[in-house]
């Protein structure tokens, strides 16, 4: 039986957007490719409020948030890292041999500006990574107030931000909150299926990037502005996909971004409701994230038992992310989910569980 996603990523994507991935192939260098990117980029620019480059990688999220930090620094970088995915990113850091520093704070925590603020301080650093919305934890990072600080303060530094599961989500103001590159697949808020992702990148991180030698050639924005104008990429882009993009973007502002935000806040603050009237909200409750809750299982269920009684019904949600399996259960509310479906699933759970 098909189950309606309620995970994190990959989310439920609408047959329409199915479908639209079906239409004929055309060659990445033909006239009708170079069309449809160059409609598709700036509906991009819209969605993030930026007049910057923003790039189509035929990559997961992952690839690209590899491929940024490799450009991003010739001096030190500091890692933030507040969960497992903000891990990752640092991990990269570290494994493409860029001098370092992190910043963790522990699971369900925020980074916030201050710790931002001690931890710069501390070295000279010319750039930092920082998760918008940490999916490991349901925290969403207060960017626009650390972004402040950083240009107040810190003006070399460039802003790295993993936005993957919260762009088309929420609203993320690339040029007025100062951001450098700002990346996600679209398998979450766009509602698609995965292995495309957007990145908008600001001309200082193209400047940057150019000064650093080993920079990689796959996602390296001096290979990527080679074929921008031209609206094509260097490799072969992902086609179906940009194609089901460039639709899905359509349908995104028939909806209208502001309703979109607002959408996506109420189908949290219904989760959060119910969470807190049934179980506990997991993390810091002042950064709450708008595309997942993490509840905390208070009631020590069987989260497996439950995800399996919801598969019977035609759903699923997500057990705890690692360390948190069985201890907490994740509910995204994210992409094209509507207020229906949340009612509709946590009637679900309510049933399963006499609540
Ligand atoms: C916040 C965040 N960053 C990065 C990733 C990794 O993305 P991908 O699997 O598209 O490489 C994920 C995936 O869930 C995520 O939620």
């Amino acid at each position: 039986m098909y189950k309606k996603l309620f995970i994190p990523g990959p989310t439920h994507v609408r047959e329409e957007m199915l479908l639209a991935q079906a239409a004929p192939m055309i060659g990445h260098r033909a006239k009708e490719y170079s069309d449809l990117q160059a409609e598709v980029t700036p509906k991009l620019q819209k969605l993030l409020y930026t007049q910057q480059r923003v790039y189509l990688y035929a990559s997961s999220s992952s690839g690209v948030m590899e491929g940024s930090v490799r450009q991003a620094s010739t001096k030190r970088m500091l890692g933030t890292v507040c969960g497992a995915f903000s891990k990752r990113w640092y991990e990269m850091i570290v494994a493409n041999g860029i001098p370092n520093d992190k910043l963790e704070v522990e699971m369900g925590q925020a980074i916030t500006p201050e710790l931002v603020d001690e931890a710069l301080s501390k070295a000279d650093y010319d750039s930092i990574t920082l998760c918008h919305n940490e999916t490991s934890t349901g925290v969403m990072n207060p960017i626009e107030d650390i972004a402040a600080l950083i240009h107040e303060k810190y003006p070399d530094v460039l802003i790295l931000i993993d936005a993957v599961s919260s762009m088309a989500g929420t609203k993320i103001e690339f040029d007025a909150w100062g951001l450098d590159v700002c990346l996600a697949g679209v398998q979450k808020c766009f509602a698609l299926p995965p292995g495309l992702t957007v990145a908008a990148v600001s001309d200082r991180a193209r400047e940057r990037a150019l000064q650093v030698p080993n920079r990689g050639l796959y996602f390296a924005y001096d290979q990527m502005d080679k074929k921008y104008d031209a609206h094509q990429t260097p490799a072969t882009p992902a086609i179906s996909l940009i194609q089901a993009l460039n639709k899905q973007m359509d349908d995104i502002f028939a909806e209208g971004l502001d309703n979109r935000w607002q959408r996506h806040i109420d189908m949290a603050e219904m989760v959060r409701e119910w969470a807190r009237d049934n179980f506990a909200i997991y993390g810091d409750e002042r950064f709450l994230s708008n595309t997942v809750t993490n509840v905390e299982n208070t009631r020590g269920i069987s989260v497996a038992n439950l995800n399996a009684e919801l598969g019977k019904r035609g759903a699923m949600i997500s057990n705890g992310y690692g360390a948190l399996k069985e201890k907490c259960f994740r509910i995204a509310h994210m992409g094209d989910l509507q207020i229906s479906d949340i009612k509709w699933i946590l009637a679900q759970i309510d049933d399963i569980l006499e609540l």
